[in-house]
């Protein structure tokens, strides 16, 4: 990636510091996290690079590889921008989330990002820019926050002030991601361990391109009716802290009390929460066909219950789990569009998929983007 020669062309001089935050593959646990429940997410080999320096008066100058013009801001006078400049929220909102908490970056700072995340694939670019923002930042004023900290206060950017509702997966992801293993988040307590994975798999993205235009509210949507289902099952637990508190053999019990789409919200969501755990434990056991096949089940449960899949999503699913060197692949990251993720032997090739693309291509009139993806690590500084 180009941060650090872009930055020199834009600003003049070189970067003081570089970071890196990578993008993420939501492993298991579909729409979990702000239910409470635990979720598996693994970092990738892709993300954003960010380069920076230390600004003047409080002024915040920021550019991206990716989009348009120079964004300027004022740190005493934050707000979210709208437009082409709206994806600098994500860095200004960690600027404000860092305010929050006490972190001063006062002198301001010249921020230039590039990536190479496909954007809107579902594979949380802009918690991979919020994660690089943070690392930099943390490295130029010498902040010493914690990597827990750095997650949760990215999420904040992003729920408070670009206004996207969203649980911990992403940032947590990018900020405590290894190569080799899948990180596990306990997302009622937002604490983050790692769990091994077999060597010999592998996993590909299979980007859709498709992204529904009422992405963000149909989320919102989804995030409401979880909190309707838990206000209705909760009269009858009232020990209950969350919605993956409850059985589903409960969830069973009081249908009638639920609307018929808010008992599917339910049922998703604490079923899945099950099918994490298994998937935990299939993982111990290097049962890889245990879990491809849990994959697949989360797959048919986010089309028939929670519906945020799509007709190319399935399409790829379906076709793609025939292949013999497919363990199992379903829709990653909140859906209506984006991703597959698929997790394949070592065998699996583009070759291997060319079938699956052609025929998509006959149904829906283009190729879908493919792609092999590595684990790799969580949010780093590159150099200072
Ligand atoms: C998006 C959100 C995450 C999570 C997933 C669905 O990626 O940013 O917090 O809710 O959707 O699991």
């Amino acid at each position: 990636m180009r941060a650090a020669e872009v930055f020199l062309e834009r600003f003049g001089s070189s970067p003081t510091v570089r970071s890196f935050a990578p993008g993420r593959i939501e492993f298991i646990g579909n729409h979990v996290d702000y239910n409470g429940g635990p979720v598996l997410g693994a970092a990738i080999d892709r993300g954003v690079e960010a380069a920076a320096s230390i600004g003047t008066n409080g002024r915040v100058r920021l550019y991206s590889a990716h989009f348009g013009d120079v964004v300027e801001a004022d740190l005493d006078r934050l707000a979210p921008l709208k437009g082409s400049a709206a994806w600098a929220n994500y860095p200004l909102g960690v600027a404000w989330a860092l305010a929050k908490h006490g972190c001063s970056v006062a002198n301001g700072f010249n921020m230039v990002f590039d990536s190479d995340l496909p954007a809107g694939a579902g594979l949380s670019s802009s918690a991979a820019i919020e994660l690089a923002t943070a690392t930099a930042l943390n490295g130029l004023f010498d902040l010493k926050i914690e990597r827990q900290d750095m997650a949760r206060w990215c999420r904040e950017a992003e729920n408070e002030f670009a206004g996207m509702p969203c649980g911990i997966l992403d940032q947590g992801t990018s900020a405590f991601g290894q190569a080799g293993r899948l990180v596990l988040i306990d997302c009622r307590n937002e604490t983050f361990g790692t769990v091994p994975l077999p060597e010999a798999l592998r996993f590909w993205i299979f980007n859709t391109g498709k992204k529904h235009a009422l992405l963000d509210s149909l989320y919102a949507t989804r995030r409401r009716e979880c909190e309707e289902a838990f206000a209705v099952l909760r009269t009858f637990r009232p020990d209950a802290e969350c919605l993956v508190d409850i059985q589903p053999e409960e969830v069973v019990l009081r249908r009638d009390e639920l609307r018929p789409e808010l008992y599917r919200r339910a049922m998703h969501i604490v079923n899945e929460t099950q099918r994490v755990r298994s998937v935990s434990r299939a993982l111990e056991k290097d049962d890889i066909n245990a879990v491809g096949r849990l994959l697949v089940e989360s797959h048919a449960s986010s089309r028939d219950l929670f519906e945020n899949s799509c007709a190319e999503l399935d399409f790829l699913v379906e076709r793609l789990v025939n292949l013999p060197e497919v363990y199992g692949a379903r829709l990653t990251g909140g859906g209506f569009g984006g991703a597959v993720m698929a997790m394949t032997t070592a065998r699996f090739s583009v070759e291997s998929a060319s079938p699956v693309m052609a025929s998509y291509a006959k149904r829906f009139g283009i190729e879908p983007a493919v792609f092999s993806a590595r684990t790799g690590d969580g949010s780093h500084v590159l150099a200072r």
